[in-house]
């Protein structure tokens, strides 16, 4: 699907700085289509082909029903299909006419607006609907068709869209939220039911109509900064527990300031629903904490346990299982410091690399390196990853160089690297080699059997080791593996 950049651009000879004035109509015109009750095309004349026309922009009403269920966008009209397009191209002026829309084969009122921009007519806009409307015009259609015909005159006149705008967001009103219409002095001359009922939940409740908002107790309104620099301007108001968001769009003519346009929404629930969403992120987070603070106790409890027993079997165990405990804090304290439930694995890894190169003796020391990164995963990946790295590193500090001397360097690398979904990490020391007849598949002492279940039942991975100058463990895990079995299973 082509942007609308790419549509005007590949078929009309528009220069860049018109086509950026048609995306800012584009960007803007809801308001109009709103306040017409009509859908609303842009036809810009087609490159190369002279009275031929491309739609380049379609907008339906949300007031009103359409007039056309498909996308017109990208249509090439010819010049007698549509002979008022050229008309207005050519006179520059407002031509308005019936036309029989062909899905519906039924006749619909047309007004084609030239859009003017630096002095020429770039494009024209038009605004179809049935020529039945299913409403009564009443005194709010008046009002509303009136402001349209103030707005169309400003792009005759190349007065809008305006050239600088705040950029538009689903929030921002639309015309159904609330609207009112002010004179040039900034007062009220109109308001909608539901620009009455926003006033209302704002504590106004003497007669808006004849007063400036700022008179009605409005002070911080975007009215006054909307007069002074003749551009819109937005800004939301806030009472106690209500929010209303106010959008002024000067109307003008020849340059003059004839009254404005004001959008008013009643923002209160969508504000109070981020108020809540931005709770449960803060209650995330501090679920974590108090999870990593819980871990890091345990693994002071386990480490306090240990300084009491002599050196040994038992006292190596408890130091062991400390270092697991403290692998998984590690992911937690990650986790605790946003809202995300990604973690980027390359912050937990100096902690887990420190901690492996504790282990070797001043005398003897190893040096643990890194390479390539292993990027962000969910917490129920990085959690048993951090454990099985943990493991991984810590045996080659122990093992690789207990009665092997000659290698004057005692180095442990870990590489990481990823293949689309799949991570592989490597972790290579220069030591000793595996023990004559070893196989990680069938060993059954404890370290290795954690790594093993972590990697194949939890993360859905596979685990091989090999001698080869030294020992190489390799692991190659899913990083969007579903989560799996937990430690329990082991
Ligand atoms: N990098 C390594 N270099 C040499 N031997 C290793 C290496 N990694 C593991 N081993 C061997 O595998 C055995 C099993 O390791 P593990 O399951 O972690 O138990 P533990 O570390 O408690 O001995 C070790 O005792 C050691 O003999
Ligand atoms: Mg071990």
């Amino acid at each position: 699907m082509a942007t609308l950049a790419e549509l005007i651009h590949d078929r009309t000879a528009l220069a860049e700085p018109a086509v950026e004035h048609l995306q800012r109509l584009v960007g803007t015109w809801g308001v109009l289509s709103d306040l017409s009750f009509s859908d609303l095309l842009l036809f810009a004349p087609a490159a190369g082909q002279p009275g031929q026309f491309v739609v380049v922009g379609q907008v339906r009403p949300t007031t009103s029903q359409t007039l056309y269920i498909e996308d017109l966008l990208g249509r090439e009209v010819t010049g007698p299909e549509r002979p008022m397009l050229s008309r207005a191209l050519s006179l520059g002026t407002v031509v308005e006419g019936e036309l029989a829309v062909a899905a519906r084969g039924e006749p619909a009122r047309v007004v084609c607006i030239p859009v003017r921009f630096a002095g020429e007519v770039v494009a024209v806009l038009t605004r179809e609907a049935p020529l039945r409307v299913g409403r009564r015009p009443g005194e709010l259609e008046r009002v509303y068709a009136g402001v349209f015909d103030r707005i169309a005159r400003m792009v005759t006149a190349g007065a809008f869209p305006f050239l600088l705008d705040e950029p538009l967001s689903s929030e921002s009103p639309r015309v159904g939220d609330g609207v009112m219409v002010l004179d040039a002095s900034g007062r009220v001359e109109y308001a909608s039911p539901n620009a009455v009922n926003a006033m209302h939940r704002l504590g106004v409740f003497r007669g808006v109509l004849g007063a400036s908002l700022e008179e009605l107790g409005l002070e911080q309104s975007p009215v006054p900064r909307a007069y002074k620099e003749l551009l819109p301007a937005s800004e939301e108001l806030e009472l106690g527990e209500v929010a209303v968001f106010i959008r002024c769009i000067p109307l003008l003519d020849q340059g003059k300031l004839t009254g404005a346009l004001v959008l008013v929404r009643d923002v209160t629930d969508i504000r109070r629903r981020d108020r809540l969403l931005m709770s449960k992120d803060v209650a995330i987070r501090e679920v974590h904490h108090r999870v990593k603070n819980n871990l890091q106790t345990i693994s002071s409890l386990l480490r306090l346990q240990a300084r009491r027993l002599p050196a040994g079997e038992a006292r190596h165990a408890l130091d062991e299982a400390e270092r697991r405990v403290r692998s998984i804090a590690m992911v937690h304290e990650i986790l605790s410091r946003d809202t995300a439930q990604e973690v980027d694995f390359d912050d937990i890894l100096p902690s887990l690399v420190r901690m492996a190169e504790d282990l070797s003796s001043t005398a003897h020391p190893v040096r643990v390196t890194w390479s390539g990164g292993a990027g962000h995963m969910g917490a129920q990946v990085a959690t048993p990853l951090a454990v099985a790295l943990n493991e991984l590193m810590q045996n080659a500090v122990e093992h690789a160089f207990v009665s092997y001397r000659a290698e004057p360097e005692a180095r442990v690398h870990v590489t990481f690297s990823r293949r689309g979904d799949e991570l592989v990490v490597e972790v290579r020391d220069n030591g000793a080699g595996l023990p004559p007849g070893f196989s990680v598949d069938s060993t059954t002492s404890l370290g290795l059997s954690i790594v093993r279940g972590l990697v194949n039942s939890q993360l859905g991975g596979k685990i091989e080791m090999r001698s080869d100058g030294g020992t190489v463990a390799r692991l190659v895990v899913p990083i969007n593996h579903p989560v799996g079995d937990d430690l329990a299973r082991i």
